[in-house]
């Protein structure tokens, strides 16, 4: 005979919690156990159950019963929510199951009977959720199943009722099951209960629960009165989360004033605390509630464990409510799929931390990786934070971990100038700071000698804008060059075994490039132990074209240096202000195709190549996450739930991918289809078609009425009439020998080139959209590109003579030669301020003149953007990207003559450039800038990426734009839409 166990469970429940609170100072792995919480079979009599509505009477009766010889007959009532009530042995943030078996006595008609909820909050209004119902006759026994999570504290009944009045009915073998584990149960703090539950401040703040502060329900948590950015709320966890454990946490803020809030955890051991970001501080508008979420994995023990919200400054009020701790399962890797290291001649390895040595994570970087390192645990701030006073707990235990599971070990990084703490440079001559440098290698190299066989020595000392292509960092400022050499000459006394690198991002785009060659070059000449170059290789799903990245393998080959990929990862944004909610599939895929196209590279450059290090394990722990803005932002090959991408088909078996569908801008636009590329070509650069072997392609199309105008330059180096390019249009197939050679019906002519052949053609293509390019070579080599056109209008050109004038927004006679150009392009708004723009360039000077009509001026708002201004929109290279390569610009002059310029995020290579000039004349404004440009060096007939456009302000807000070509209103992220300027005599 069982009994039911409400009360006694939840006191295991309890005093388990309480065992390893008290004794023990850590937190025991996780387990699984769903256990049963109650059980009611009605054998020993009502079991707590009781009448529900009055004239209602229920026993334990013996005429039926589904297990044993009784059940539960509840008879008398009147009405449909008259029935058997029991109160749950229910605890808040815990999921059950219930289960029931019923019946209907015999001779009642058939009805539905239901077990629900009546649930009422401290002081709110009672709700009533469904469990679980169904269909019930007189015939037989039908079982009643579902789940219930109580979330919020509130006064309980779990009943049984039936949508006929009357109807008597039976209830057998009622079943609460569990998952018992408290540190999967999650947590939930509502604060309906009008306390603070548990929470508590970090510093003196004080925290009032009240109806001022609500998200939902009646009650939220003020939070005033904090004395610093991490004074806040606080609630421990501490029992709810098990080492190697995932947890989804969130919460709602929201705050008067403008300021940015986060969340992080708050881990201690002996005291020693630890602090972690869960959802890094976003940037919230005053008076609105805003979800802060992230993940958490504890994979530390811990004998203190709390959740917080902070802020990134100040100590402005907040409110916070429906806090959430959510235990995530986790999914079981695939290991039917094949080990990316068993597919690449080369060792590839993973950035990793402390929670990836656990459970899954820790599966799936022994089946796929050969090697890992360190995404922050062996940098000067987490090894050394302060003078000679070094941590090596989180170092050891990885490099320890990896040398228990067989793993190669790369060290990241010795001298950064980032992540390396204040006292390193403060009061340093040259000869300390060479001191500090040189203790710090020593220790941190000396610890894992003979473990850790690769070292970044240095990271990131190029700036490619800078004359001598050096980083201004601290280092530099205080040393010179000699850090680099001493940090090497060091290094290599320390473990003269170890693999010594230098490691840059961007090294893939071409003045980067050569200057990173130049400095590797020039050092090695003179003896600096440099082994290799490291290939940060932070990309994304579009830039930099794959050929940038071989390009730079073939040329530091020359040098005969080793080479690394360091610290791969590829965006699935081209620019920092998108934000997707759900990445889109055909990112995803397009994603793959990136992978595949660059691991096609890696393998083909493969003798270059030593190791190729992916920057991080899964999706659900990235740096992208929150650089350079917070986004979902998965770049890896293994998704959130550690699950295979397109983007690991990419690399493992891209016969796997599925299929993509490019895109690309065909301009209106007519060419003589001779062969020659007429200057229409130059407009916008070559789609590339990826390279194999020698085979690579880049092409192009123009619309007109007349059909479809297309041009291939394909770069094949053994000549043979059997190459072909074959053009499918709306499903025709064109095929065009490298001879000339075609079928009758259209015109195409190719001609030579010094790296292969290049064909023109013009093709009848009525309305399709749809192409397919395929570039074959008479070797059986074939490349392709296959997907849609988008017809957009023809690219506008201007031309700029070369000419000086005097920026002083006085319109001088020099800018007669120029000719006049208009915003005629409305991207906001229907009327409103227009421009008329001239351009002249001398020397390294690009000169812009802009007269705006535009009688009512205002700089009212905030926004420079929203401020009466013109924008010059220029990339010296014409490159046409999505997104801005680090030399385009965005140069703003308001009617007031502010200058405010954007870029790549920080707009770090071209805030320097503008100089200029506004003057306030009847009707408008003169604006007058000069541009510089030190990327390039401008010449006669060079094009430019050129856009204009005009801000109409009125009052705080923007009531118009307009512009020269893009009519996308994307102009401030995305170069590919401007129009082209050309610089002339
Ligand atoms: C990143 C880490 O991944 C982040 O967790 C940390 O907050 C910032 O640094 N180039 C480098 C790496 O050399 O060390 C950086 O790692 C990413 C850019």
């Amino acid at each position: 005979m069982r009994t039911p166990r409400p009360r006694t469970a939840v006191l295991a429940l309890l005093s388990l919690a309480l065992s390893f609170l008290a004794g023990a100072s850590t937190v025991p792995a996780a387990h699984a156990a769903a256990a049963t919480i109650a059980s009611y079979d009605f054998e020993s009599g009502t079991q707590g159950w009781e009448p529900r509505g009055s004239g209602v009477s229920v026993t334990a009766a013996t005429d039926s019963a589904h297990g044993g010889t009784r059940s539960l007959l509840t008879t008398g009532r009147s009405a449909t929510w008259h029935g058997a009530a029991v109160t749950p042995p229910f605890e808040k943030g815990v999921s059950y199951q219930v289960t029931a078996w019923a019946r209907a006595v015999a001779g009642q008609p058939s009805s539905t009977v239901a077990l629900t909820v009546q649930r009422t909050p401290a002081g709110g209004t009672t709700v009533y959720e469904r469990v679980a119902a169904a269909t019930v006759t007189d015939s037989e026994w039908v079982r009643l199943s579902g789940t219930y999570t109580y979330a919020a504290d509130s006064a309980l009944s779990l009943y049984a009722e039936s949508s006929g009045e009357t109807v008597a009915f039976q209830l057998d073998d009622i079943v609460v099951t569990a998952d018992t584990d408290p540190t999967r149960s999650g947590l939930t703090s509502d604060f309906e209960t009008g306390t603070a539950q548990e929470w508590t401040a970090r510093g003196g703040a004080t925290l009032t629960p009240g109806d001022g502060f609500a998200h939902t329900g009646a009650y939220g948590l003020g939070v005033t009165n904090r004395q610093a950015s991490w004074d806040g709320p606080a609630r421990t966890v501490l029992g709810k989360m098990a080492k190697g454990s995932k947890y989804d946490l969130s919460v709602w803020v929201r705050t008067d004033s403008a300021q940015s809030l986060g969340l992080s955890v708050e881990r201690r051991l002996d005291g020693t605390p630890a602090y972690e970001r869960v959802a890094a501080p976003r940037a919230l508008a005053a008076g609105e509630w805003t979800r802060l979420a992230g993940t958490y994995t504890l994979a530390h023990d811990v004998d203190f464990l709390s959740v917080y919200v902070e802020s990134a400054a100040g100590t402005e009020p907040f409110a916070i409510d429906d806090f959430q701790l959510t235990y995530v399962e986790p999914k079981p890797i695939q290991t039917d799929i094949p080990s990316l290291k068993d597919s690449l001649p080369f060792t590839v390895g993973a950035a990793f931390y402390r929670g990836a040595t656990l459970g899954e994570h820790a599966k799936l970087i022994t089946k796929h990786y050969q090697s890992v390192t360190p995404g922050n645990s062996l940098k000067w701030d987490a090894t050394e934070p302060a003078e000679g006073d070094f941590t090596f707990a989180d170092g050891d235990y990885l490099v320890d971990w990896a040398t228990t599971n067989g793993l190669e070990f790369r060290g990241h990084t010795l001298v950064w100038h980032s992540q390396t703490p204040d006292w390193v440079f403060e009061g340093a001559t040259k000869e300390i700071l060479l001191q500090r440098m040189e203790n710090h290698i020593r220790a941190v190299m000396g610890r894992y000698k003979g473990r850790i066989g690769t070292w970044d020595v240095v990271n990131e000392v190029i700036d490619e804008n800078r004359p001598d292509g050096l980083r201004r960092s601290p280092w530099f400022e205080i040393a010179g060059l000699d850090y680099i050499r001493t940090a090497f000459r060091v290094a290599r006394e320390v473990d003269p075994d170890a693999t010594l690198v230098i490691n840059d991002y961007n090294t893939e785009f071409p003045r980067k490039r050569q200057a990173l060659y130049d400095l590797v070059k020039k050092l090695r000449a003179e003896g600096v132990p440099i082994d290799a170059v490291g290939h940060q290789l932070h990309v994304n799903v579009e830039q930099p074209p794959t050929s940038f990245i071989e390009d730079t393998i073939e040329k530091f080959a020359g040098l005969g240096v080793e080479q690394q990929v360091t610290e791969l990862d590829v965006s699935v944004y081209t620019d920092f202000v998108t934000s997707y909610d759900t990445v889109p599939a055909e990112i995803l895929a397009l994603q793959g195709h990136r992978y595949r196209e660059i691991f096609d590279v890696f393998r083909r450059q493969a003798d270059h190549l030593s190791s190729v290090t992916i920057w991080g394990v899964a999706d659900d722990a990235t740096w992208l996450s929150s650089f350079p803005i917070t986004r979902t932002n998965p770049p890896l090959p293994f998704d959130d739930e550690l699950q295979a991408k397109p983007a690991y088909w990419g690399i493992a078996d891209p016969g796997r991918l599925p299929p993509l569908t490019r895109s690309l801008n065909a301009p209106a636009g007519t060419v003589t289809v001779d062969g020659k590329r007429d200057d229409e070509w130059n407009l916008l650069p070559d789609a590339p078609i990826a390279r194999i072997g020698d085979l690579s392609a880049g092409w192009q199309a123009r619309t007109t009425s007349a059909g479809l105008y297309v041009l291939a330059e394909v770069n094949d180096p053994t000549d043979n009439k059997n190459d072909t390019v074959t053009l499918t249009v709306g499903g025709t197939p064109y095929r065009i020998q490298r001879g000339g050679t075609h079928a009758h019906g259209f015109r195409a002519h190719t001609k030579k080139t010094a790296t292969g052949y290049r064909v023109e053609a013009l093709l009848p293509s009525g309305t399709a959209t749809g192409v397919k390019v395929v570039v074959a070579d008479a070797g059986g080599q074939q490349i392709s590109w296959a997907g849609e056109l988008t017809p957009i209008p023809a690219i506008r050109t201007t031309r700029a003579p070369k000419r000086t004038p005097v920026v002083d927004g006085i319109v001088d006679a020099a800018w007669n030669q120029a000719p006049e150009i208009t915003t005629g392009t409305r991207i906001q708004g229907t009327s409103g301020a227009t421009a008329k723009v001239r351009a002249m360039w001398n020397s390294g000077t690009l000169y812009v003149l802009a007269r705006v009509t535009d009688p009512e001026l205002s700089e009212e708002s905030p926004n420079a953007w929203e401020q009466d201004s013109v924008e010059i929109f220029v990339d010296p290279q014409n490159n046409k990207t999505k997104g801005y390569d680090d030399d385009d610009g965005q140069y703003r002059i308001s009617f007031t003559g502010r200058q405010t310029v954007g870029g790549t995020f920080d707009a770090f290579a071209v805030k320097e450039n503008l100089t200029g000039a506004a003057t306030r004349v009847p009707g408008g404004y003169v604006v007058e800038a000069a541009i510089r440009l030190p990327t390039v060096t401008l010449a006669k007939d060079a094009l430019l990426g050129f856009d204009i456009q005009v801000n109409d302000a009125v009052g705080a807000t923007r009531a118009a734009a307009a512009t020269w070509n893009d009519p996308t209103g994307r102009g401030y992220v995305d170069t590919s839409r401007w129009g082209v300027l050309q610089l002339v005599k």
